[in-house]
């Protein structure tokens, strides 16, 4: 019998991880599962999209530039994918309709919660940053019941148009949003969602943040320690995590949906850590 068909779509692709994490899981699971990545051309996604699944292909990854449109181009979206304005994982449903769903703020909970023991219920977290990353976080973060949900960013006007967004999921979260200068109380859990570390740099945030039970969490990963978890080991936080676990339950998440099977990720993750250091 032949495997089903999946496979991640960006541009550019060549970098992605997915295709090996999913092999990983089809080989762990038994699934049978064939995972490919497609570079599709910046002004052609949706006729790379139509193309895969008419070609009888099962579903999606999207990343990076393309995850609104694979968002916008959906017939219906999950719960989590709405408010996100974004997708990462495409399937088609028994009806023939493109289903659009987003797995990031669940990855990131999962690898909070089930791989390093950081409850969020009645917590203060601090969320840096407002763009697409943050964004498809705030949802399943509220999920959780936090206390507290600062999203403190550059463009201050940004992170309140976020707040107000997710105002009506918020139940009795505190929900704000602000500039980088304003929070200077201390959080239990501190989330760098900013692509600031790409440019090598960092969010000029107030030490006075981070206490000595503070953890911090950054959603990039790389084989040295990033420059935030850096910044804030040395201003005392207790934990600081990045975003290799994230990576990798966004991706069993989505491997849950297609196929109603949820791999164990704690091996996969040690497979993958080995690899980027
Ligand atoms: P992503 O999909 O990674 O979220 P994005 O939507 O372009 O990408 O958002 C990038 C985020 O990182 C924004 O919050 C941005 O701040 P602004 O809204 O003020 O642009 C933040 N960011 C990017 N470079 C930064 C830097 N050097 N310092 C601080 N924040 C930065």
């Amino acid at each position: 019998m032949n495997n089903d068909l999946y496979a991640v779509v960006g541009n550019p692709i060549s970098h992605s991880k997915s295709p090996r994490i999913h092999s990983l899981f089809a080989a762990q699971t038994g699934e049978p599962v064939e995972y490919t990545a497609i570079q599709a051309p910046l002004d052609g996604f949706a006729d790379t999209v139509t193309g895969f699944f008419d070609r009888g292909g099962c579903g999606l990854n999207i990343t990076v530039p393309f995850k609104e449109q694979a968002w916008a181009m959906a017939a219906k979206r999950t719960w989590r994918a709405k408010k996100a304005g974004a997708s990462n994982t495409l399937f088609m449903d028994a009806e023939g309709q493109l289903n659009a769903d987003n797995t990031d703020g669940a990855g990131l909970v999962a690898d909070l919660l089930r791989n390093h023991g950081v409850t969020l219920a009645g917590k203060r977290i601090l969320i840096l940053g407002a763009g697409g990353a943050v964004r498809g976080v705030v949802g399943p973060l509220l999920a959780e019941k936090p206390q507290t949900l600062v999203i403190a960013n550059r463009t201050p006007a940004k992170a309140r148009v976020l707040a107000d967004l997710f105002a009506e999921d918020a139940g009795d979260t505190r929900l704000s949003g602000c500039g980088f200068e304003q929070p200077t109380e201390v959080f239990d859990l501190v989330i760098n969602g900013t692509s600031a570390s790409l440019q090598g740099e960092l969010p000029p945030l107030s030490s006075a943040v981070i206490g000595p039970d503070t953890r911090v969490y950054d959603m990039m990963y790389s084989p040295e320690t990033t420059p935030f978890n850096r910044w804030a080991l040395d201003n005392g936080a207790i934990t600081a995590i990045d975003g290799l676990g994230m990576l990798i339950e966004q991706a069993a998440e989505a491997f849950a949906v297609w196929r109603g099977a949820r791999p164990d990720t704690a091996p996969i993750i040690e497979a993958m850590r080995d690899t980027v250091g």
